[in-house]
């Protein structure tokens, strides 16, 4: 009796698992790409997904029929019901248990001037625009880090600062470029190449690239389209943020 229960849990467990295995697997290739939700639920240029509660049956409508008036479209075309249900099932277990709290699209509502910083802070219009490298308030794309704490003290601190993540990617055949590690691996080196403005994430056979310290990297390139007055606007909105 007591074997069968243990069977039955397991099976049961399993049978669960491979659920979201799948639902993960789907994910990827429907949902994670670049612009859109990012990997495992962190967020993309869409809104964040992991810590955030959904029911079930709101997220297989919303995968089902996407969302309208919005960028997000309904896959009901292109995917069955039952890999609906897994990304579902995937998603969930990125978020933890369910209350019943739809998605929110909107935007919290700030007062005009940090709304003002905001506005600059995802302006895509603009090479250099911070969303296209950070996450702020569940949106963007978490390239470079969170931007919780330390923030610097004005536009020029900001212009100036100088990563220790960035190193220099000493390449075989290619000129050298400064490079944020993602995947440092025995036989693969995953990188975003920050030689552009807008980052590209990259992967070399680990005989290829050799990273070194000091980047040389900083700012001050990718924030020449703003104004000290609009970089102190969006300090103001990532202080706001704290
Ligand atoms: C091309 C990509 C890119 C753009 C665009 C960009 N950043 Fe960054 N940012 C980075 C990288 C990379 C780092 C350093 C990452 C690290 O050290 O791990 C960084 C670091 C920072 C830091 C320091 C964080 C810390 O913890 O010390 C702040 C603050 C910051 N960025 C704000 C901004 C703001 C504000 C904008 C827009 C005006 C912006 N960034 C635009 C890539 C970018």
């Amino acid at each position: 009796m007591k074997f069968c229960a243990v069977l039955l849990f397991s099976v049961l467990a399993f049978a669960q698992d491979d659920s979201i295995a799948t639902g993960a697997m789907l994910f990827r290739t429907h949902c994670s790409v670049a612009y859109c939700h990012g990997s495992a639920g962190t967020p993309g240029r869409a809104p964040q997904l992991a810590g955030r509660s959904f029911t079930r049956e709101h997220l297989t409508d919303v995968i089902a029929n996407g969302i309208p008036k919005t960028a997000m479209p309904g896959f009901k075309k292109e995917l069955n019901q039952a890999r609906i249900a897994a990304i579902a099932s995937y998603v969930l277990s990125l978020t933890g248990p369910a209350a019943a709290e739809p998605i929110k699209l909107e935007r919290r509502d700030l007062p005009p001037e940090l709304k003002a910083g905001r506005a600059l802070f995802f302006d895509a219009t603009r090479m250099g625009g911070c969303g296209a490298c950070h996450a702020a308030d569940g949106w963007g794309i978490a390239i470079g880090p969170a931007l919780a704490k330390n923030l610097p003290a004005d536009a020029a601190a900001l212009r100036a600062y100088q990563s220790e993540h960035v190193r220099r990617a000493e390449l075989q055949k290619e000129a050298p470029l400064p490079a944020l590690p993602v995947n440092v691996g025995a036989t693969i080196v995953t990188v975003y190449d920050l030689s552009s403005p807008l980052p590209v994430l990259r992967t070399f056979a680990a005989s290829e690239i050799r990273l070194t310290p000091n980047g040389g990297w900083n700012h001050a390139g990718t924030l020449r389209a703003f104004s000290d007055a609009e970089l102190n606007s969006i300090l103001s909105f990532l202080r706001a943020l704290q």
